[in-house]
């Protein structure tokens, strides 16, 4: 039997490229449940992991979100991007939605409230979308967000809101 102590130091994770370090609230897994809702559909209740990944060689966070049914676990929209911080200290977003719409998000970001505030500058290849906004807070290791979006028929209000916690 190994005697206590014995081996490799625990590994740590590498310092994140200083162009992405004041959003490393962000990096890691996190799992938890949301909720969705819009005046012109029935609200549902669904299960979602994100990721937020990089390489400190890389000026940029990757990010993939999976969601699936709360109730069956068949699998729901997914999305995908890459996330930047401009020179001018904007935040700066693209996002590939599983239904086939494109996204690209401008706003910005509080490293000491943890908090990130998006608004769509380009919504395309959507029949009813006009417009999204994405919120995120990350608190008490919790990172909770509010996407809000304005369609053909209705104005813009929340569409899904969640909570997850980092696994
Ligand atoms: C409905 C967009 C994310 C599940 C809709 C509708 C739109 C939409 C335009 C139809 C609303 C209407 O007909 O008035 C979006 C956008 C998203 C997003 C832009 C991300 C920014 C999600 C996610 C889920 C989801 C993450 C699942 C976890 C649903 C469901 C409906 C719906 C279940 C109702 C479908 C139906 O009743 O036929 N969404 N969605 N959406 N969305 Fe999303």
């Amino acid at each position: 039997m190994e005697a206590a102590g014995a081996g490799s130091p625990p590994s740590q994770p590498p310092a994140p490229h200083p162009a992405v370090a004041p959003l490393a609230f962000l990096l890691g897994k996190w799992r938890g449940e949301g909720e969705g809702s819009f005046p012109t559909i029935s609200s549902f209740r669904y299960g979602e992991e994100l990721l937020f990944s990089h390489h400190p060689s890389k000026p940029v966070i990757s990010y993939t979100q999976k969601t699936w049914k709360a109730a069956s676990g068949e699998p729901m929209h997914a999305e995908s991007g890459y996330w930047r911080l401009r020179p001018d200290g904007s935040v700066e977003v693209v996002i590939a939605q599983s239904t086939g719409l494109a996204e690209v998000q401008k706003g910005s970001y509080d490293a000491e409230k943890k908090t990130v505030t998006l608004q769509s500058e380009l919504v395309g290849n959507a029949s009813k979308v006009k417009q999204i906004t994405r919120a995120f807070q990350v608190s008490d290791g919790e990172l909770s967000y509010v996407v809000q979006m304005a369609t053909i028929t209705t104005s813009l209000q929340p569409h899904l809101k969640a909570l997850l916690k980092k696994i």
